[in-house]
């Protein structure tokens, strides 16, 4: 894994950092301008610093949005954006006279990576429910309220599908009792209980988000190298979203009379199998997609967390579309195409 990812950022300009002290610093290519609101609005965003984060803060900024970023390294924050947004290292710094409008909840620590042992687990679920917590406490000591806050989640919320189980999973399939479920359900329960001061909360459940950050990179090298064929049986669905249509999507939500309290999955409805997958990606990048990668050297590497490559989601994005958002990048081919 290490030596891959030292091919990977001597290839790119992209500068990796280990799992939790990671800024990952790169610029998003060709972002289109994105519109969130006509009023200027003053936005807190946690996990800013990450990859989605970035992307976010960047397009917010660009529309002339006042940011205010939490971090556990606000210097080094301040300096990824060049000084443009305001640095909190915690909640406490925030007056209860400081006006927020909207809050865009993403900290947690990295997902994919380190095996998951029980202290990892710990780590995990800490730091979101941890962060969640305080701005929630934060809000209750506010004078004025936010009116929204976009909470982070994962279509993990569903479990695991069973390859050759092919239902689409709406926002109101259910939960599963093993691990990435069940922190998302507690991530989520943390979140909701802003509504209870009357913020409008929208649980927002990624898909694996593809980017010039993220896992795209790591998932695109064996295929760059030749050696890309699916992963595992292949038949597993993989259900995904555009970087730029998970910052339009927030952006749509963000000034619709539509936005609800609920859960949203931020999933492309062109959900595609791992098969159908690494055929796109290799025809994109003219490579063979020849050899699987078998399934038993990942469960012995990556234990549970394996579950997330080798049996997917076929999530479907039934909250974006009631609210009438149009995907940039519905298919695969072309969310690829963008990028490579
Ligand atoms: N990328 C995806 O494909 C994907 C899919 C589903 C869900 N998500 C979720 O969406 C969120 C954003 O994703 P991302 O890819 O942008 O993540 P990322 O690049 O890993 O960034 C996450 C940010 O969270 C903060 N963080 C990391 N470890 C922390 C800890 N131990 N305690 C508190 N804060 C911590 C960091 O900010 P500071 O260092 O500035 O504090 C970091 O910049 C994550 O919570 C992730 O689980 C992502």
């Amino acid at each position: 894994m290490h030596h891959l990812r030292i091919v990977y950022s001597i290839t790119h300009t992209t500068v990796h950092r280990n799992q939790d002290n990671q800024v990952d610093t790169w610029k998003e290519a060709r972002m289109p301008p994105i519109h969130f609101n006509d009023r200027r609005e003053s936005v807190l965003v946690t996990g800013a610093t990450g990859f989605i984060g970035q992307t976010l803060v960047r397009a917010l900024l660009a529309d002339g949005q006042q940011v205010t970023v939490l971090s556990r390294d606000p210097r080094r924050a301040g300096r990824l954006f060049e000084g443009r947004v305001k640095c909190i290292g915690g909640m406490a710094e925030l007056p209860a006279d400081f006006k927020v409008d909207v809050i865009v909840n993403l900290a947690g620590a990295r997902i994919l990576g380190w095996r998951w042992s029980a202290a990892r687990r710990k780590v995990l679920l800490d730091s979101r429910l941890g962060v969640t917590r305080k701005l929630v406490d934060w809000i209750a000591r506010a004078e004025k309220k936010p009116r929204l806050m976009f909470s982070a989640s994962a279509i993990g919320y569903y479990g695991i599908q069973k390859q050759g189980d092919d239902t689409g999973l709406t926002e109101d399939s259910p939960p599963q009792p093993i691990f990435m479920s069940q922190l998302c359900q507690a991530w989520e329960t943390e979140a909701q209980r802003a509504s209870d001061y009357g913020v409008t909360v929208l649980r927002m459940r990624f898909g694996l988000v593809l980017g010039k950050g993220g896992a795209l990179p790591m998932m695109m090298l064996p295929i760059r190298l030749g050696l890309g064929g699916p992963l595992g049986g292949g038949r597993q669905w993989l259900s995904w979203i555009h970087v730029d249509d998970l910052i339009r999507g927030i952006a749509h939500l963000w000034n619709t009379s539509d936005a609800l309290t609920a859960a949203y999955n931020f999933a492309a409805p062109g959900a595609v199998t791992q098969r159908e997958f690494s055929k796109t990606a290799a025809r994109i990048l003219r490579r063979p997609s020849l050899i699987p990668t078998p399934a038993w050297p990942m469960r012995l590497i990556l234990g549970e967390q394996a579950d997330l490559l080798l049996e997917g989601q076929r999530v479907v994005p039934d909250g974006l579309q009631n609210a009438k958002f149009g995907f940039l990048y519905p298919d695969v081919q072309s969310a690829l195409k963008s990028l490579y």
